[in-house]
């Protein structure tokens, strides 16, 4: 045997070919299961897509570089589990175009934040970070209280996500600038909203001036519901089942 393997070693050729020999059936049996698969990412009830006001503030987060500092993305190792909660799920990211996992955390995971904090606090942190924690490194973004949101195009937003297979009926999409102003003012009516999105869908004014829609409110908006969609209560309890 091996003066045989000394054959092979000494002639690359040979060596080679059967390095990709062996690649290939590794790689097959990673590789075939998955066109068989009708999904990879598993169905869990209380996903539903953005509403649009957290849509935008979904935008203003990424455009602000949020994702430089902080992820959203909860590993299941038992220190994190432990300090941010169960352990974020393939579909709870299922409809985010681009991910916000990150890949840095100079500030803490952020997969859970929604209802950890009032609106109130969230806008005292943005407007200045040590006026609530005084350690903090987390940069001041008081500007998004005075900044007007701009949503001229949230329509077309949701259609261009309902084209890459996001879940947004025509309705959602007809409806999305109503939706949208509806969601911040707490005086307007909020029966179709959360006929579109669920009663999980929070209609109030985050920012403290129900006046104007602006950046903040949508900002916040979006953090109060990172997290927030799957009951785990209900989670585990199938969870539990199908391991039985
Ligand atoms: C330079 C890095 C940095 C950037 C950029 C940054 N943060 Fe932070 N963030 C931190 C740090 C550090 C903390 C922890 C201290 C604190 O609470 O201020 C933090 C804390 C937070 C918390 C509280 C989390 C918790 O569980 O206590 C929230 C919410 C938050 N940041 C949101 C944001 C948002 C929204 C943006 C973008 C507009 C942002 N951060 C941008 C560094 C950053």
């Amino acid at each position: 045997m091996w003066k045989h393997h000394v054959k092979l070693e000494r002639n690359s050729i040979v060596l080679t070919i059967a390095i990709l020999i062996a690649v290939s059936i590794g790689g097959a049996i990673e590789i075939a299961p998955l066109f068989w698969l009708e999904s990879t990412v598993e169905k869990v009830q209380g996903m539903r897509p953005y509403t649009p006001l957290e849509l935008t503030g979904r935008d203003v987060y990424i455009r602000e570089g949020c994702y430089t500092c902080h992820s959203q993305m909860i590993r299941p190792l038992r220190d994190e589990v432990e300090r941010y909660g169960h352990y974020s799920l393939a579909a709870e990211s299922m409809y985010d175009h681009p991910f916000q996992w990150g890949s840095k955390r100079t500030g803490p995971d952020l997969a859970r934040v929604g209802g950890k904090y009032s609106d109130a606090w969230h806008k005292d942190h943005l407007i200045d970070p040590r006026s609530v924690v005084p350690e903090s490194v987390m940069p001041p973004y008081a500007f998004l209280v005075d900044k007007e949101l701009e949503y001229r195009d949230i329509a077309d937003k949701l259609k261009a996500l309902q084209r890459i297979g996001v879940p947004y009926t025509d309705e959602m999409v007809e409806n999305a600038k109503v939706d949208l102003e509806t969601q911040a003012d707490p005086f307007a009516s909020p029966t179709a909203l959360k006929e579109r999105y669920g009663d999980k869908a929070i209609q109030r004014d985050f920012d403290g001036d129900p006046n104007r829609v602006t950046e903040m409110d949508a900002l916040i908006a979006y953090l109060q519901m990172l997290g927030t969609l799957v009951d785990f209560k209900v989670y585990q309890a199938q969870d539990a089942e199908n391991l039985r």
